[in-house]
């Protein structure tokens, strides 16, 4: 079994109290084989939002793949948010900003798709379709092929429209990269597969891990655990002041091209 742990929007700047140390704990207690951030590491993207979200993925369990979110570049220096928007996240996460990562039992493809040129709305580049195209279809056959994105082409839970351009291209798009499970944040609310589309795909949104800008009354931590049928999404939920508890879990069947809800 290949255990995946998903957390999103950290946003170093607005922690909830007392979290940080309770998200560790049960990282480390879950021990996953690879842990994932879907962007939206600081609140205003400052060096010490940074520092301190680094100081965290690194207590995390390795090892770590993160994608920077929309909040990752600045918003009120114009010059460096349209020259070097993610020169902060570079510094601290790695230069490479849609890293690629096996793990054994799964491929995972890192997608940048924040747009310094937008507010808040995302986009997937037509470069970031062909690298994960290229790195889904060259992985060993039985392996999950999971990508990585902040924005997600599909409604958030409350069905709020994608907030991504060109949501039904992007969808497609994506379905033809060979992308079997997608993994996001964005929309700080958790929709555990319940957005599952004919392209084949299924999506996992997780809500925000610690920080205190929730849709939800509860932060959400999720974990994915994949064999060879397919998948179990389970989340851990923390009430402001609490400590994460186990919340509902779902099981998704993958029958070559599309996927079935089990129970
Ligand atoms: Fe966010």
């Amino acid at each position: 079994m290949t255990r995946i742990l998903h957390l999103s929007d950290l946003h170093f700047g607005t922690l909830e109290p007392g979290i940080e140390g309770k998200a560790l704990a049960l990282a480390k207690h879950l021990r996953p084989d690879a842990t994932v951030i879907s962007g939206d590491m600081t609140q205003r993207a400052r060096a010490e939002q940074f520092r301190q979200a680094q100081a965290f993925a690194a207590k995390l369990p390795q090892p770590v793949l993160a994608v920077p979110g929309n909040h990752d570049a600045p918003l009120y220096n114009l010059f460096q948010r349209l020259t070097a928007p993610y020169a902060g996240f570079a510094r601290t996460f790695g230069a490479e900003l849609e890293p690629c990562l096996h793990i054994p039992g799964a491929v995972l493809q890192g997608v940048n798709t924040a747009d310094p040129y937008a507010w808040k709305r995302g986009r997937l580049r037509t470069g970031s379709l062909a690298r994960m195209q290229q790195n889904f279809a060259a992985a060993p056959a039985e392996y999950w092929r999971v990508a990585v994105l902040h924005h997600a082409p599909v409604p958030a839970a409350d069905n709020t429209p994608a907030d991504i351009a060109d949501a039904p291209r992007a969808l497609r798009d994506l379905g033809q990269t060979g992308a079997q499970i997608v993994l996001s944040g964005h929309t700080h609310m958790p929709h555990w597969g319940m957005a599952e589309t004919a392209q084949g795909m299924l999506f996992v949104q997780v809500g925000t891990a610690i920080s205190t800008r929730r849709k939800t009354e509860a932060n959400d931590i999720g974990l994915l655990e994949l064999d060879p049928w397919g998948v179990t999404l389970r989340t851990w939920l923390a009430l402001p002041g609490q400590d994460f508890r186990e919340g509902p879990q779902a099981r998704f069947r993958y029958e070559g091209q599309h996927w079935v809800k089990e129970g």
